[in-house]
């Protein structure tokens, strides 16, 4: 992003690209939203795209692609084995993240499933910095465990720390110590930690945690589906860093970890995904399973224009114009929004704006969801969707029992390079008539609950 300061002093994000392809969207009447949202059941998963005026459901899949990327769809080699296209791609990840081997993987909760099945058994667990949806779902499904290890500022919605991915090294040690040996199926470092806000991982803190595993023999895995803000983020907080170029930055990642998966949905504004591995052994473990359930080795469930795509996508990341974009306007938007009093997560990471509603709506208890009770109201007044990051988005316990999010938050994904800055004003606008009128909203309850990540399709009613 370009450091421009208007005359009046004032700083703003400006964007370092043009729009060339645009999609027409619509804001439909109130009373069409109050339709929309009782016939998706209260669900923002649920609703029609063409109902939605500002989608801010998700970066997956979403962010804009560039003229390069679309240019590359077009000479895409397709063939079911050995396609050119994949051999491309290859060479661009060895390159970037120093591994030598490689495997594309139709998205990324497809990457975790197949780690899950190699390296999940009975029995074990699996630490990490925090869970996401799909990454626990997979661990537990092979009957495996996640431990949190996030340092308290992690939890903490308002806080100075830059880094509240961090992993707590003297919790490591600790679990290090206390479990048998062979039961850690490996350690999980999610960059730009999506649930708890995009909150990133320091690199001098991926490194302290990569020596422990390394002196006890526990492979190291990164997860590195939003690492393109993560990589911004260091470089512009990270002591040490600011004088580095991103590329060499990952490099420094890369030799952090063993194993490197990541969605293509987010990390190169395309679809798809993938994993990297450093060591042979590793790679042939999962190949082996990709015919199974994904295609063969040299496409693993994507089609090749999309493999083209994301090769592009990902080379594009070590420009600090296309990785600056989405962190920049986040901050922007948080700033906009603290400055109106509404509660957000401070300081502002990667993916998206948080809004904290534990404060946003202090008197709707968890079991009532309040992050999906001011996502609701959200889409009613605005005609903007987001998604509940907090106990909705985790499933009950074996016994039944809910299990409480330490957070309630309301995401709003800024998928990169898709929305203007009166977008943004106009969403702040709207958020802070929701946060001046609040005791208009009341909490949720069920009314279908699957059993299994079911905010995807639950249905849900008001309280009252
Ligand atoms: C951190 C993280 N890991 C994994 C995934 C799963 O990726 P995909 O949507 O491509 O399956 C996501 C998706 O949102 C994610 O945010």
């Amino acid at each position: 992003m370009s450091n421009i300061k208007f005359i009046n002093q004032e700083h703003i994000p400006i964007e370092m690209h043009k729009a060339r392809i645009v999609q027409k969207i619509n804001l439909i009447s109130l009373e069409e939203r109050i339709k929309a949202n009782n016939k998706a059941s209260n669900n923002s998963h649920l609703l029609k795209n063409e109902d939605v005026f500002l989608d801010m459901l998700t970066d997956s899949g979403v962010n804009a692609m560039s003229d390069k990327q679309l240019a590359a769809m077009m000479e895409a080699d397709d063939s079911y084995a050995g396609s050119s296209s994949y051999f491309k791609l290859k060479e661009k990840i060895n390159e970037m993240f120093d591994m030598p081997y490689f495997l594309p993987i139709h998205q990324g909760r497809a990457c975790e499933h197949l780690l899950s099945r190699v390296y999940v058994k009975e029995g074990m667990i699996v630490p990490m910095n925090y869970h996401f949806t799909t990454t626990k779902a997979h661990i537990e499904l092979a009957k495996g465990k996640v431990i949190e290890l996030l340092t308290e500022e992690g939890l903490k919605e308002e806080s100075d720390c830059k880094f509240k991915g961090n992993i707590d090294i003297n919790k490591l040690n600790e679990l290090i110590l206390k479990t048998e040996n062979n039961k850690i199926a490996f350690l999980r470092i999610e960059a730009a930690t999506n649930l708890i806000g995009g909150q990133p991982v320091s690199l001098n803190n991926m490194k302290e945690v990569s020596k422990v595993c390394r002196e006890n023999n526990v492979k190291i895995i990164l997860d590195a589906s939003l690492i393109s803000d993560n990589l911004y983020l260091i470089k512009t907080r990270e002591k040490g860093y600011e004088n580095k170029s991103i590329n060499e930055i990952i490099k420094e990642i890369s030799k952090c970890f063993d194993i490197i998966y990541f969605s293509g949905r987010k990390l190169g504004s395309s679809r798809g995904g993938g994993i990297c591995f450093r060591e042979e052994q590793d790679f042939l473990l999962v190949r082996n399973l990709v015919p199974v359930y994904e295609g063969f080795s040299t496409y693993g469930g994507m089609s090749v224009r999309e493999i083209e795509c994301m090769r592009v996508g990902i080379e594009e990341i070590l420009d600090e114009d296309v990785i600056s974009q989405g962190p920049i306007f986040i901050e922007e938007m948080t700033r906009l929004l603290v400055q109106n009093g509404v509660p957000m997560v401070t300081p502002s990471g990667g993916l998206g704006v948080h809004i904290d509603c534990t404060k946003f709506l202090p008197n709707i208890p968890k079991e009532q969801y309040p992050a999906a009770s001011v996502a609701c109201a959200l889409y009613i007044i605005s005609g903007i969707r987001g998604t509940e990051r907090g106990t909705l988005s985790e499933d009950r316990d074996d016994n039944g029992e809910e299990h409480f999010a330490p957070m309630e938050l309301l995401r709003l994904a800024l998928p990169r390079r898709v929305f203007t800055l009166s977008q943004i004003k106009y969403a702040v606008d709207r958020i802070t008539w929701l946060y001046n009128n609040r005791e208009l909203i009341g909490g949720l309850k069920f009314t279908e609950e699957p059993e299994t990540l079911r905010f995807f399709f639950r249905k849900i009613r008001a309280y009252r």
